[in-house]
């Protein structure tokens, strides 16, 4: 990657946390280079402020799995699910939850820890319910309009 910042300072020396500075474009083929290494159960656990880039992340992430569906972002459905890839996709949006404990009643371990690929926008709203071994990945807004800056741990 081009844009390797090094290095987050802020994470904690013990834990494998790398930074990326990159324009929308990259941010798309860092999520079609993600969906490649993917596997069955694997969660991603994405935050970032409102317009940061967790849907368009998303969307590649979805492209690189080869989902031939269109990817909408499920603020209202909180959940949606596609299944035209090389593993099935859960794309969860948990903004609009009441409680973090209302994933119980939508069955989230179903999705977690079945045979697809779930993706968290607002992912430190629930916590709780996040497996340790969850990709998280942060996305902040750069020094331009077009930047972001992503932290991967
Ligand atoms: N480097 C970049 N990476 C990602 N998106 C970018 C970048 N530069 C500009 N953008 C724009 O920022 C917006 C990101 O919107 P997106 O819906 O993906 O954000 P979000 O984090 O899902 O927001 P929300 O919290 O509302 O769900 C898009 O309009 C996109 O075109
Ligand atoms: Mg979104």
């Amino acid at each position: 990657m081009s844009n390797y910042l090094g290095p987050h300072y802020y994470c904690p020396i013990s834990r494998l946390c790398y930074t990326f500075q990159m324009d929308e474009n990259e941010l798309r083929e860092y999520g079609h280079t993600l969906a490649y290494r993917l596997e069955a159960g694997d969660v991603i656990a994405l935050t970032g402020e409102l317009g940061a880039g967790k849907t368009t992340l998303t969307k590649a992430i979805a492209e690189g799995l080869g989902v031939t569906d269109t990817v909408t972002s499920p603020t209202f459905t909180l959940i949606n699910e596609y299944y035209s890839g090389r593993l099935p996709l859960f794309h969860f949006d948990v903004y609009r939850l009441t409680d973090a404990s209302e994933l119980e009643t939508l069955g989230y371990e179903e999705y977690f820890f079945g045979k697809g690929v779930t993706v968290i926008e607002w992912a430190d709203l629930v916590s709780d319910y996040i497996p340790d071994t969850a990709i998280k990945i942060k996305i902040e807004r750069g020094n331009s309009d077009d930047d972001r800056v992503l932290t991967e741990n």
